[in-house]
């Protein structure tokens, strides 16, 4: 039996907790299905770095790749210069380890969680599919003539054909393999790219990278929209959406308003996927340092992470189980909210999905 090695960065404010509860999910179900894990702990965070000043060496990415996967629960600390740890850790693995695919899934699973008015779980239910490699994260630019009224600042927009090119081919497999779980009575599957090629003329290498890739999938409709049409039909008409395919930044962007169409931050899962090698999970919410210690963030969010860690790993049952029981306490109404109104804390929250996994056992 394969020991999964799995790497696990609790990070900073609500990070920690967090992450216990996606731990704590993760040995009841390897206890369940009967698969084995060995977890290796890393400190990087805001706090650790205010303590030794050490952000993650060279030889720790180096290290990770070495990993079946990592688990993150949250990187961002008051007290520290914005982004500098982030970049570090979070840009880290996904540039470090080329996780070319962001996969943030969207789902409601009930209809109270959801601000949109007459909108059921019949209509949410996508997947947004987000370049994680390029674009406006690429790093390459600076400053000239910094703190002086002259100062010009400049960051690169990068998209390579290649990067767009997988990021396509991803969406469409994606597509393909979501269609045939459906079966023949689920609705048309279709890709839509989303990007701002009206404005930004580069954009158009997605275009065409993207209609290059859709000719092998014939089977597979296609669809465009610009970003900022995006976020109005995202709100409006989300039932619209199958699959969607983006670049780095817009996909940051409507991801988390994607978020709080399925009912929150607090929800919202995500896999930084290179197909076959290291991949990192995480939920999409940051440290949200007011909650941090109180026992009062949701841990679903995690939970779902470490699902989709699960299903990457080809542990498809094992991730089943954790879905099952999130779709159930969220579609029951015994979970009534994914933030701190729910009354629930942190680690009963944990506890709830663990006794939901352990009663779906053989059923
Ligand atoms: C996310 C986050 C990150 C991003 C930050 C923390 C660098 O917002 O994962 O969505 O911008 O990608
Ligand atoms: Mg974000």
């Amino acid at each position: 039996m394969k020991t999964y090695k799995i790497g696990s960065i609790p990070g900073d404010g609500i990070g920690p907790e967090v992450a216990r509860e996606g731990l704590k999910v993760l040995e009841v179900v390897a206890e369940l299905e009967g698969f084995k894990y060995e977890l290796v702990d890393y400190p990087y965070s805001g706090d650790y770095y205010l303590k030794t000043k050490e952000l993650v060496p060279d030889r720790v990415i180096e290290e990770w790749s070495t990993l079946d996967a990592v688990l993150l629960g949250a990187i961002g600390h008051p007290d520290v210069e914005p982004g500098l740890v982030e970049r570090s850790v979070i840009l880290g693995l996904r540039f470090g380890l080329d996780m070319y695919i962001n996969l943030r899934p969207i789902k409601l699973y009930s209809e109270q969680l959801c601000p949109l008015k007459d909108k059921t779980p019949d209509d949410i239910e996508f997947v947004v599919v987000r370049e994680n490699t390029e674009g406006m994260y690429s790093q390459i630019g600076g400053h000239l003539k910094k703190n002086t009224p002259d100062e010009v600042a400049i960051v690169n927009g990068i998209y390579t054909w290649k990067g767009c090119e997988r990021a396509c081919r991803y969406a469409f497999e994606l597509a393909r393999k979501r269609a045939a779980a459906r079966g023949s009575a689920g609705r048309d599957p279709v890709v839509t790219l989303v990007d701002k090629d009206n404005a930004i003329r580069p954009h158009d290498v997605w275009d065409r990278a993207f209609a290059r890739v859709a000719q092998e999938f014939p089977d597979i409709g296609t669809d465009h929209a610009y970003v900022d049409a995006c976020c109005m039909w995202m709100v409006k008409n989300p039932e619209w959406f199958d699959v969607i395919v983006t670049t780095n930044l817009f996909g940051d962007i409507i991801t988390d308003l994607g978020a709080m169409i399925q009912g929150g931050m607090g929800i919202a899962a995500s896999g930084n996927i290179h197909p076959g090698k290291t991949s990192m999970f995480e939920p999409i919410h940051g440290s949200a340092p007011k909650h941090a210690g109180r026992n009062v963030a949701c841990p679903l969010g995690m939970i779902s992470a470490v699902s989709m860690m699960l299903d990457f790993l080809g542990e498809e049952a094992g991730a089943a189980r954790i879905e099952g029981a999130v779709a159930h306490l969220l579609g029951s109404g015994a979970i009534r909210s994914a933030d701190t109104r729910s009354g629930i804390s942190t680690s009963d929250m944990g506890d709830m999905v663990v006794a939901e996994v352990r009663g779906g056992a053989g059923s």
